[in-house]
């Protein structure tokens, strides 16, 4: 199949490239710097200049593409600032989608995340509506999700993948990562709030499975929805960062345990089932 990657020089789709280029597929990944252009190729696709934000272009490029599938693994976090990954999410997935349908593109997987589910204990299933109405920042964030996740769903055939905290060399959960610094800086507290994780491994292993799934939503997480009390210890432990201190919650922390039964009634196997494995790889 023709592959187009939206994102395609991002973390993930660093990982996804030699996966599809492996099975057969012929790939087209993007970004919007010409420097990362031999990394792209090295890893077995097609590079190309894609800014989602600049609506003409965006139609330029996928047109000459002519995807069977669109991939969208836009986000704009790094510099960290959850606005502009919003404005990505909301504008340039509709100039992607615009695109998509123009090119004549039939199925579209879209990156999405897991940590939008109202606050609770029990397990969240994909069913669940999003958390209504929350507080700010959270609440531009759950917005734009939203609607990524509308605008991605205009295609024929649309898979979203609700990613929970991609962990792994390249992340902000590695060693290097914003999270590992804060690790060593004393800035990671343990509190009670839970997360869910993904290695990139597994999140790449989701993405290329999902070429073959049905439409619909898919929790990608692995099986161990943990509190901070639990995993930043052992994050700590594997970054080199001392014993950190524990606390309760902080304010606009949100916490949900979320179900991957879904994706693994799929076929999804895990390299790393739980964190507790996959910390070892940071
Ligand atoms: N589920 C999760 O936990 C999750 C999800 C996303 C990110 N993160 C974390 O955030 C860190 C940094 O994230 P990041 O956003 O910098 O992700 P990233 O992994 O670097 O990927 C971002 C991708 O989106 C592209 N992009 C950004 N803005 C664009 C635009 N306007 N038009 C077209 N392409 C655009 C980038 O291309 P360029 O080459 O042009 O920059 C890049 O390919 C990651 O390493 C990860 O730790 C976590």
């Amino acid at each position: 199949m023709r592959v187009f990657i939206a994102g395609g020089s991002g973390v993930l789709g660093r990982s996804l490239i030699p996966r599809l280029a492996e099975a057969g597929h012929e790939v087209t990944a993007t970004t919007r710097s010409v420097d990362r252009f031999s990394l792209i190729s090295r890893l077995g696709a097609t590079p190309a200049v894609f800014d989602a934000l600049d609506r003409d272009a965006a139609f330029e490029v996928v047109s000459e593409a002519r995807p069977d599938v669109v991939m969208h693994l836009l986000t704009d976090l790094s510099t960290g600032d959850s606005a502009s990954n919003a404005r990505l999410r909301v504008n340039g997935s509709r100039n992607l989608v615009d695109a998509a349908l123009h090119a004549g593109t039939s199925r579209l997987i879209a990156e999405s995340i897991s940590w939008v589910y109202a606050p609770g204990d029990t397990l969240a299933v994909e069913e669940e509506p999003l958390d209504a109405d929350p507080a700010e920042p959270r609440h531009t964030t759950i917005a734009a999700v939203a609607a990524l996740e509308a605008c991605v769903r205009e295609l024929p055939e649309t898979v979203v993948l609700r990613f929970g905290q991609l962990y792994g060399p390249g992340t902000w959960f590695s060693s290097d990562g914003r999270l590992g610094q804060d690790a060593r800086a004393g800035r990671l507290p343990a509190t009670d709030t839970v997360a869910s994780f993904i290695h990139t491994t597994d999140a790449a292993r989701a993405a290329v499975l999902a070429l073959d799934w049905a439409s619909g939503v898919y929790n990608i997480v692995d099986n161990e929805p943990a509190s901070g009390r639990e995993w930043v210890p052992r994050f700590a432990a594997a970054v080199g960062a001392p014993e950190p201190i524990a606390s309760h919650a902080r304010p606009g922390d949100i916490g949900r345990p979320v179900s991957n039964a879904r994706a693994r009634a799929t076929g999804l196997e895990l390299r790393y089932p739980s964190w507790r494995q996959g910390f070892c790889s940071l």
